[in-house]
């Protein structure tokens, strides 16, 4: 006789005895959590491993069932491995599948693995695992990008393009310190990532449902066995806390921040109307109509999904604003926005730190964009300064000569020495090395100036920390 509750597949439900009618199907659905978090089942599994050693260690698992359940859930990860094992709906999560396979195949000692534990503790352990795993698979891709992008700046170190402010030209600096300040935007994620890493490495399982168990469990023992850092110290919050999700996809949308404004640039930089860099044909794509097009895809793409990923930050904090204590189905609704911030940031910054090496730079493009911008109108104001004349006067002096230069369709550079002496009696003919480009690079030279020689040092920085 099947309980009222009897899904089609003849098992009843884990939780079934309580109740006088199934669910309908839509129901089933809409409550099922396995079309996505059978994701979690090598961390289901290895959270599983961890308890039933510990319950035994405690003495409320014999030795025999301890091994029982350690032979099945190893042949249950080949089989989940291989793609081989069939997840079922009427199983409900990932949880209630592995454990009722487990018990297909081993009988009541799969029944007794689920004793002082509650799937409340179990899947939050379960995240706290996958997003671990996560974070350091990101660390890495955060790494192979800095190292691209340090080995670019390094063949760049002396290349000089404009530097903008308003998107306007400002002041001449090299690529290579352009390229640099990128990499002090991802030493920041790497940090960011790794500092909410030590909040994510703690161990909620032993909270159970949510006020603990009555078994004499050994929670020390259990954060030992899965490498947690330390214990989450009280229950309620164990099961319901979700800080270091948010937390994670809070440094995500940062990072996605910084990659989709370097997108931005490398899609400018592209344009004919820049033509400063070329990226390779296999981050491109042409148009089915217009066969002059090469289309830079993949940055424009990195753009478009930092939506995606900041969007995953505003749902989960709207999650949870609104959740009493302590653990809420809502709380399922975590998994698609972790799964998918991951899968977003692992993705662009494989591709990202491919593309950097791809990259094709137009030295001469960059110096004719440089030259027509009065560049180094500062430095020529900077040498009136060092001559005695005050700042805010030679910022005057300096904004009538450009006026006089642009006029005429010339550089500062271009302007005869009696032209300047016109402006300011100051001005004498050692001025000419101040307008030069390599003149106003070199002269930055101090701790995070766009001088070659400052760039070298920050490059050799960034390579001792990678
Ligand atoms: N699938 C659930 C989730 O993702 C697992 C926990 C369910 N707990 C419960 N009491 N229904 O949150």
């Amino acid at each position: 006789m099947s309980t009222p509750s009897t899904p089609p597949d003849g098992s009843p439900a884990a939780w079934s005895g309580r109740f006088s009618e199934p669910v309908s199907e839509i129901v089933k659905r809409y409550t099922a959590s396995i079309s996505f978090d059978y994701r979690l089942a090598e961390f289901d599994i290895q959270g599983s491993l961890a308890h039933a050693a510990m319950l035994h260690h405690v003495g409320v698992l014999s030795k025999d069932d301890l091994a029982a359940i350690q032979r099945g859930m190893a042949e249950l990860r080949t089989e989940i491995r291989a793609g081989q094992f069939n997840w079922s709906l009427d199983k409900e999560d990932v949880h209630l599948n592995i454990e009722a396979a487990l018990t297909a195949k081993i009988g009541d000692a799969g029944k007794r693995l689920h004793t002082g534990r509650s799937r409340n503790d179990q899947v939050a352990t379960d995240i706290r695992l996958y997003l671990r795993d996560a974070i350091d698979r990101i660390l890495a891709g955060l790494n192979a990008c800095q190292t691209s992008l340090v080995d670019l700046a390094e063949q760049h170190a002396d290349t000089v393009m404009p530097g903008f402010t308003h998107l306007q030209v400002a002041q001449p600096v090299t690529f290579g310190h352009h390229l640099m300040a990128y990499v002090e935007m991802l030493v920041r994620d790497a940090e960011r990532m790794a500092d909410c890493r030590r909040r994510v490495n703690r161990l909620p399982l032993g909270a159970a449902a949510l006020a603990g168990t009555s078994f004499p469990i050994d929670r020390a023992f259990v954060a030992r066995e899965l490498g947690f850092d330390g214990i989450c110290e009280n229950s309620l919050d164990a099961v319901s806390d979700r800080d270091f999700a948010i937390e994670f996809t809070a440094a995500a949308s940062i990072l996605m921040m910084h990659l989709s404004r370097l997108s931005e640039e490398l899609i400018l930089w592209m344009s004919p109307r820049f033509g400063f860099i070329d990226l390779a044909d296999r981050f491109c794509t042409g148009s089915s109509i217009m066969p002059q097009k090469k289309n830079p895809d993949v940055p424009e793409l990195v753009r478009g999904k930092t939506g995606r990923v900041n969007g995953h930050l505003v749902a989960l904090l709207t999650l949870m604003k609104g959740q009493p204590l302590a653990y809420n189905k809502d709380n399922q609704e975590d998994k698609e926005p972790i799964f998918d911030t991951v899968d977003t940031l692992t993705d662009t910054l494989a591709i990202y730190a491919d593309m950097l090496t791809g990259i094709t730079v137009k030295p001469d493009a960059m110096r004719a964009a440089v030259m027509q911008g009065f560049a180094t109108a500062t430095d020529l104001a900077d040498y009136l300064v060092k001559k005695g004349v005050p700042f805010r006067d030679a910022h005057e002096v300096v904004a009538r000569a450009v006026r006089t230069a642009d006029s005429s369709g010339r550089d500062l550079a271009d302007l005869a020495l009696a032209e300047l002496q016109a402006f300011s009696p100051m001005i004498t003919d050692d001025v000419y090395h101040v307008l030069t480009l390599e003149g106003s690079l070199a002269a930055r030279d101090h701790l995070g100036g766009t001088a070659p020689a400052q760039v070298r040092a920050a490059i050799a920085r960034a390579r001792k920390r990678l």
